[in-house]
């Protein structure tokens, strides 16, 4: 049995809101959070199979060229080594996912400082450790590869280029204008699982257990590294310690951890070390952004300029969305906005949690609130004047449309001193006080989605698909989606996740997974409801399920497919930031004492995992703010903070109570269930409040993220004159 969906008119009717019991919304603690605590949900690297072997990958120690020779006679004497492999498709590069084909690259060609280049396998971890470091290999290197993404030509992205109205002009003929170049830096997803796979291979079919977020386009990846059908391919992953875009496409320890086993015929593991995963899997790229903002007397934007650098590998198709939600955030009707990708050699760059606007709203934030602060307009007042009507660039509208919302409930629920921001007010001892607002905005996806739903006679629910759960809630979700269409308790659903046996889903990415795969479920679980109804004559509230279903389980494949109707609108999800910080006047620390954060979503489908995912948004946004910054050696490009002493994540001392108010929305074009993404949300903006809460507090405005103690130093310097 099939139910499907091609979503091209808006989804108007609540069926959800019919059924009757009231479980989808509520916050209903996770159904998998007893095994992950008491440690009983394995990762992939926890999978034991007998007579497993060890796999340890040897890096490129140079920034580009050939490898000549890889030397591993001595290597290969030392206990317990059973052997190197030496494949160029050990150098398959971190894929984004979605492509369905791993990027290639010629054989023993090196990009980029620390690429995966062969594998040592032995018996033991330890062993393979060891020989690893006595593996030498000869290069054929080549000097003066570029690493400065200012200092070469860099290819503009023309679909990204924007240039409407006349630019220039509104520019000079402004009442008020700004023009500030803002950086921000390169981002590792510091997932807290490392990267790790088990591959088995039993003469014909090769079973993988991975870390992976997307299994669907994943399978597909593998399949065309190791040139094997897709059905000779099944990946596991029903267990994912986060993700936040590290682990969307398949990565070298995927493709090597397979190549040995196969080779060798004996399961294999291998499982990267902390610095493995930061110096081989995509990096977020930095950034170099030039703001030109202008507005009348009235404070109505009249220009809107948003310009952007970012870089990555040479051949690489990923450049980091800068301006994704740019193109629709504010009126304005001169525009013009361009991104530029300049080609350098440290490592790949790809999708890193909400890829583009995690970077582009903090720069393009900041410098709406300096020209407010010139217009003389209080900046939540400022932004609710330049909230469009529909997209400005596509004159499209909205599919539904919170920012209003946001920026009004959240300035009350905060506290919001309105009123033009003047600095230096509030001063305690050595500390200045100061508030900031900004915006929110993250672009809506949705993606295909299967499910299969299964009725039991006993009255329970078996929900199966390959999406993952990648610590974001999707079990709880799904059997929450399943009991409140069917009818029953939660505990009577058992969800099943992360094989690619089952009905393909979506995969966790872009905040999408939760929106389509949810949708797939309710497509099966109401076809389910039909027929049962059909079947027995009665309405679905009063039949009785064991008769109805004759001792025989029923199934039903839900199968979503975004249409039309995403077509026809702009979805986003919307949101406005609050935070107070504190500026140490001598050592120019600072710290986020309140920070709360106003969304607009759609329909939240559990109230506490959403508010869980918008808790984990802001403390990324302290990161950008603040702490997040990967650090490059000029010389040859190696990662120089490759783990989590140097690369600083906020932690507990770093993040106060945040504040979370979930605006009541329903969205009928974003998907059948009317959700929106809500993961990547809560860091697209917020550390612009706290850049404008820096301003507030002591005057220095600082223009380079992360806004570390040298910084605001070397600013406050200047404030002062
Ligand atoms: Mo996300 S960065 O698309 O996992």
């Amino acid at each position: 049995m099939n139910a499907y969906l091609k979503h091209d008119e808006p989804v108007t009717e609540n069926f959800l809101d019919q059924t009757g019991q009231n479980i989808v919304g509520q916050p209903v603690k996770r159904i998998d959070g007893l095994a992950k605590v008491t440690g009983s949900a394995p990762f992939a690297a926890e999978y034991r199979l007998a007579d497993r072997v060890e796999g340890v990958l040897v890096q490129a120690t140079i920034t580009k060229g050939e490898i000549a020779r890889i030397d591993a006679s001595e290597a290969l004497t030392m206990p317990g080594v059973i052997t190197l492999i030496e494949d160029h498709r050990l150098c398959t590069r971190a894929a984004q996912g979605g492509l369905g084909e791993a990027p290639q690259q010629s054989p023993r060609q090196v990009c980029y400082w620390g690429q995966p280049i062969a594998l040592i396998v032995a018996e033991t971890l330890e062993q393979a450790r060891d020989a690893a470091k006595k593996v030498k290999v000869e290069y054929r290197a080549e000097d003066g590869a570029p690493l400065d993404p200012n200092a070469v030509e860099a290819e503009e992205q023309e679909d990204e280029s924007v240039d409407q109205g006349d630019f220039a002009k509104a520019m000079a003929d402004a009442a008020h204008s700004v023009d500030c170049t803002i950086t921000t830096a390169g981002h590792a997803s510091a997932a807290m699982e490392p990267h790790a796979a088990v591959a088995d291979w039993d003469g014909k079919r090769l079973t993988v257990r991975a870390a992976l977020q997307m299994l669907n386009y994943n399978i597909a990846e593998l399949a065309d590294a190791l040139e094997l059908e897709e059905d000779q391919v099944r990946i596991l992953a029903p267990y994912v310690g986060g993700g936040f875009g590290s682990k969307l496409g398949v990565s070298p320890e995927v493709v090597a951890a397979s190549l040995a086993a196969i080779e060798l015929g004996r399961p294999l593991r291998v499982v990267m070390t902390r610095q493995q995963v930061f110096q081989t899997i995509m990096r977020r790229s930095e950034t170099t952004q030039r703001l030109r903002l202008a507005c009348d007397a009235n404070g109505k934007l009249t220009a809107f300029g948003h310009e952007a650098l970012v870089s990555n590998l040479p051949g690489e198709q990923f450049a980091e969305p800068v301006l994704q939600s740019s193109h629709f955030l504010y009126a304005a009707p001169n525009r013009r906005l361009k991104l530029d990708v300049a080609r350098i050699h440290r490592m790949t760059a790809g999708s890193v949690r909400a890829p583009g606007e995690a970077v582009g709203m903090p720069a393009l934030e900041a410098a709406m609130d300096e020209l407010a602060q010139q217009a003389g307009i209080d900046p939540v007042e400022f932004r609710l004047m330049n909230i469009p009507e529909r997209n400005p660039e596509e004159d499209l509208p909205f599919s539904s449309h919170k920012l209003a919302e946001c920026l009004k409930q959240g300035a009350d629920a905060f506290g919001w001193e309105h009123g033009v921001r003047t600095p230096r007010q509030t001063r305690e001892g050595e500390w200045w006080i100061g508030t900031g607002i900004a915006s929110a905005a993250r672009v809506h996806n949705v993606g295909e989605a299967k499910a299969q739903v299964t009725v039991r006679p006993d009255g329970s629910v078996i929900v199966r698909t390959d999406m993952t759960d990648i610590g974001t809630g999707t079990y709880t979700i799904l059997a929450q989606l399943a009991a409140e269409m069917l009818g029953v308790p939660v505990e009577r659903v058992l969800v099943e996740l992360g094989d690619t046996a089952f009905p393909r889903g979506p995969g966790s990415g872009g905040s999408w997974g939760a929106a389509s795969i949810g949708s797939a479920v309710f497509l099966a679980c109401k076809e389910l409801r039909e027929t049962l109804e059909e079947r027995s004559g009665q309405s679905f509230d009063t039949l009785d399920l064991s008769e109805t279903l004759g001792n025989a389980d029923l199934s039903c494949e839900g199968h979503y497919e975004p249409g039309a109707a995403q077509d026809d609108y702009t979805a986003s999800g919307f949101g406005a930031f609050f935070a107070e910080v504190r500026v140490n006047r001598f050592t120019g620390e600072v710290r986020v004492s309140r920070m709360l954060g106003a969304f607009g979503f759609g329909r939240v489908l559990n109230e506490k995992t959403a508010r869980s995912q918008c808790i984990g948004g802001i403390t990324w946004s302290i990161g950008v703010a603040l702490t997040e910054a990967l650090m490059f050696d000029p010389r040859d490009g190696h990662l120089v903070n490759p783990d989590l002493a140097e690369y600083h994540v906020p932690v507990n001392r770093d993040v106060p109570d945040l504040n979370v108010i979930m605006i009541e929305e329903r969205d009928p074009v974003a998907s059948p269930i009317q959700a929106k993404g809500i993961g990547e949300l809560g860091m697209c903006g917020g550390a612009a409040a706290i850049a404008n809460a820096i301003y507030h507090a002591c005057g220095a405005r600082l223009y380079d993220y992360p806004m570390t103690p040298d910084r605001v130093l070397a600013a406050l310097d200047a404030a002062e004159g």
